[in-house]
């Protein structure tokens, strides 16, 4: 391993220091076949579940992520015993699950937002749970009503101080009616997490169904859970007094095959990605094609490559699935600063998700962010008030510029609008990039790219 490689892990685990700077010598098309391992929005969501089972989980397609050291460390302070038997493997022991100490917890504060899920699993496993302040990237208020209103429901009783929340159930949780405003990601998964034990049926309306939550479905269920998916994002959870571990190989990052995708189209590039899976990234491919981007699936992943000739406009708008993921407008808008003509992205899931796009006017792009949304009459997902929309004039000529990356997906557009501007980037705070992109200099490396690593 050089060093450059060496030092990129050193970067990796200083998470979220503004002190990681990366300077990209860019105009080089990204070139090559990298690997994505298993879904950081599964991964972390199945090593809580383990704390559900009476008996040790296998957890298998672990990227070496920072928010699976951050879940990790999480366990292993309530006396979960985690190891790895394997690279990319985790055994997680919750036989010996235990209170911890506040300062324990609080060490957390702000560093994830997984720890809102520890609530029923901890409940159920200690009669009470202290979530320390949450963090995860700034793209909005995320609030954490939808989480707390379920729990209420379903017998929890919330005290929040100024330091975190403190959850108790003194009567148990039990099922219960729960229709949520908006078919929230995290909150479905906190109903699942609380209501397979629960006392009763739990019936959720209105729930989730991103892959991502088919398959944490699948690990309650190979762990004795009864989770009956109904039509209409309707869900029946049965609960169960008892589960035990499982073995279970995460799904793979359909967000990071994406991000990849984009990269290759931005840059003039050719990037086979294994493991990326065409039935979970349908309506990606279907925009990258309407954007004129080419693609070739295979057995083991798909080869995302640029046409070469010019790449085309197109209108999206963000939606829960089987929508246009949320995570995947920020790379996609870079490939869009190079089509002939005007894209309209509207973001409709989160209200700060488009900031990241002042870097790349920065570097020569032309977008223009609506803070209010605009109107459209093709629209097909109903107006929320917090949307906004980036028209995005193109092509244009990027060039290197001083940035610094806002979140985890305006990061790493952060890094690809570098990679294909002329000249050279200097980025700082790309720490924050691996808590979601596992070994992203091993492969931009890989890749063909020209950059150097500072402290
Ligand atoms: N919302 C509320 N109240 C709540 C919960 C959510 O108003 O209690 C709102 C949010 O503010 C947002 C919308 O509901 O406007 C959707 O939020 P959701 O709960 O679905 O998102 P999440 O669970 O916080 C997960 C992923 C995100 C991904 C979204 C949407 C994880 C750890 N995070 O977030 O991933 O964008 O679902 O699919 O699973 C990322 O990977 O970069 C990332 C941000």
């Amino acid at each position: 391993m050089n060093s450059l490689v060496q030092d990129a892990r050193k970067a990796g685990a200083r998470v979220g220091l503004a002190g990681d700077r990366l300077t990209i010598h860019g105009g080089k098309p990204l070139k090559g076949t990298i690997t994505v391992r298993g879904a950081k929005n599964l991964v972390t969501k199945a090593m809580v579940a383990s704390l559900l089972g009476e008996t040790e989980s296998l957890l298998r397609g672990v990227p070496e992520i920072s928010d699976v050291n951050v879940v990790r460390n999480l366990l292993e302070v309530h006396g979960v015993v985690v190891t790895e038997p394997e690279p990319g493997e985790l055994l997680l022991d919750p036989r010996n699950v235990e209170s911890a100490h506040f300062a324990e917890i609080d060490a957390f504060a702000g560093a994830s937002r997984i720890p809102i899920l520890f609530c029923g699993p901890l409940l159920h496993r200690l009669g009470e749970a202290f979530i320390p302040d949450l963090g995860g990237c700034r793209i909005g208020d995320r609030p954490i009503d939808f989480h707390l209103d379920a729990l209420r429901a379903m017998g929890a009783v919330v005290d929040k101080s100024y330091e975190g929340i403190h959850l108790t159930a003194p009567d148990g949780l039990h099922g219960a009616m729960i229709e949520l405003p908006y078919p929230s990601v995290g909150a479905t998964e906190q109903v699942l997490l609380s209501a397979v034990r629960a006392t009763g049926v739990t019936e959720l309306k209105n729930a989730a169904i991103e892959p991502e939550i088919m398959d944490l479905i699948a690990v309650l269920q190979k762990m004795g859970a009864i989770i009956q998916v109904e039509p209409n994002r309707v869900i029946f959870i049965e609960g169960v007094e008892t589960l035990h571990g499982y073995t279970h190989r995460a799904i793979p990052d359909r967000n990071e095959a994406a991000s990849w995708a984009s990269a290759a189209l931005a840059t003039h590039g050719d990037i086979k990605v294994i493991g990326a899976q065409q039935q979970e990234l349908m309506t990606f491919l279907n925009v990258f094609r309407k954007v004129g981007g080419m693609f070739d699936v295979d057995d083991d992943g798909i080869r995302f490559f640029h046409p070469g000739t010019p790449l085309k406009p197109v209108v999206v708008e963000t939606d829960v699935h089987p929508g246009f993921m949320t995570d995947w407008q920020q790379p996609l808008i870079v490939a869009l600063t190079q089509a002939e003509g005007v894209s309209v992205v509207h973001e409709t899931v989160y209200e700060n998700r488009l900031g990241f796009t002042d870097a790349l006017n920065q570097m020569g792009a032309d977008i223009v962010v609506h803070k209010e949304g605009i109107e459209s009459v093709t629209r097909r997902v109903p107006r929320r008030p917090l949307e906004q929309a980036a028209v995005v004039t193109g092509p244009t000529d990027l060039h290197g510029a001083d940035v610094h990356v806002p979140d985890l997906r305006g990061g790493f557009s952060h890094l690809i609008a570098a990679l294909a501007a002329d000249g050279t980037s200097t980025i700082s705070g790309v720490g924050i990039i691996s808590r979601g992109y596992e070994r992203f200099l091993d492969k931009l490396q890989a890749l063909g790219a020209d950059f150097v690593l500072e402290d």
